[in-house]
């Protein structure tokens, strides 16, 4: 199947007692058993439950893998991927990461002896030079939240290859519409769910995908053990928004790429951040493992002002001030105070997460109103 098909009907069947077209919600924690551990499939529904269970079939099928885990959020996945891992094993990851990733790993797993290095991926080299015999796992989030840095995949999946080290794609930003990283060697794929997978801002959810089958064993035994899982609702909605997601990343590539230039010409705009630009560091890359460019940019203002841009963040009207990504509305938000005031200020500052920094997660309205707003606030700074 081509991706357009896959999203729709990728590893999904019509529900086989009624052949109702869409996977009902099965509202429900336990499952009869005729005789002691003699069931029909199911048991317990941390265990499985059949609307999770259609929903992680069709994760599997757009990343190309072959086991796809629905967790409670997307942190949820995040954790259940570092409890691979031992007291004193390390970790590489992006300087650039979602600032909750970021907190769970220094806040939650460093106590428990796992030991994170971060490192600018812009360049592979520099994540082979962190290499120690120590190292057990490295963290890519391409492109990143909220800078929109983009790491050559296949690159750093070679060197941890190399030295038999599991990779990890944060994949959220892009998608599978986009890039498919098991695709280009890595290990695992991660989604906040919440975002463009489920698409309408309706539910918190996460997301694993693998395609070598310890690992899938491995990853639902913590699934299990640990029970961060999605409930039959949230796995209902998540799987009608994968059904439409290569429509709305189509919408999302074609708006985002207008605000980018729209803002790229601005007087008042010292600089935007989105890979479909030529001016990005990582272009070229972008453009060899990337599909289109997504809908997620952000930009900063010249003067670096705060007062302008909390100005410009109170008078948008299309655009809502909000946290979170990936719906079908247009957001803004303002990293420094809202989505990662969470690291420390100075080490914000010194990777470009400055007082004017605006993030914008373009959504599929008619560009033309998504670009008259933004002329609109920024005659007021
Ligand atoms: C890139 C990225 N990864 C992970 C997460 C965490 O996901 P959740 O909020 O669903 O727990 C987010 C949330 O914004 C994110 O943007």
């Amino acid at each position: 199947m081509k991706f357009n098909t896959k999203v729709i009907h990728g590893n999904q069947q019509h529900e086989p007692a009624t052949g109702a077209v869409m996977v009902p919600i099965y509202q429900t924690s336990t499952f009869a058993q005729s005789s002691p551990g003699k069931h029909k499939g199911y048991e317990y529904s941390r265990a499985a439950n059949p609307t999770r269970t259609a929903l992680e079939n069709a994760f599997a099928a757009i990343e190309n893998g072959t086991h796809g885990f629905a967790f409670s959020s997307g942190l949820a996945a995040t954790d259940c991927v570092l409890r691979l891992l031992n007291p004193n094993d390390e970790i590489i990851a992006g300087d650039d990461l979602y600032g909750g990733t970021y907190r769970m790993f220094t806040k939650l797993f460093e106590k428990y002896g796992l030991k994170f290095t971060f490192v600018d991926m812009d360049n592979p080299e520099n994540v082979k030079k962190a290499i120690t015999k120590n190292t057990k796992l490295i963290w890519m989030e391409t492109p990143t939240n909220p800078l929109l840095k983009v790491a050559d995949i296949s690159a750093i999946t070679k060197i941890a290859k190399e030295h038999n080290i599991l990779s990890v794609v944060d994949n959220t930003f892009a998608t599978p519409y986009l890039q498919q990283p098991l695709d280009l060697g890595a290990d695992i794929v991660m989604h906040s769910a919440t975002k463009y997978l489920g698409g309408h801002s309706d539910v918190v959810m996460g997301a694993l995908m693998v395609k070598d089958a310890k690992l899938a064993e491995d990853l639902h035994f913590i699934q299990f053990a640990g029970g961060g899982i999605a409930g039959p609702m949230d796995s209902f909605l998540a799987l009608r928004g994968v059904k439409t997601l290569a429509i709305r990343m189509q919408r999302h590539c074609e708006n985002g790429m207008a605000v980018a230039e729209f803002l790229e010409n601005h007087p008042k705009v010292e600089q935007v951040y989105y890979p479909g630009l030529k001016s990005h560091a990582n272009h070229d890359i972008a453009k060899k493992q990337m599909r289109d460019f997504g809908g997620m940019l952000s930009f900063r203002l010249k003067g670096d002002s705060k007062k302008d841009t909390f100005t410009l963040l109170e008078n948008l009207k299309v655009f809502t001030l909000a946290e979170s990504l990936g719906g079908v509305e247009s957001l803004a938000n303002h990293p420094a105070t809202m989505t990662h005031a969470s690291i420390p200020k100075e080490e914000r500052e010194k990777l470009g997460i400055t007082d004017s920094l605006i993030r914008l997660s373009v959504g599929i309205e008619d560009k033309e109103d998504l670009i008259a707003d933004l002329e609109s606030v920024l005659k007021l700074v």
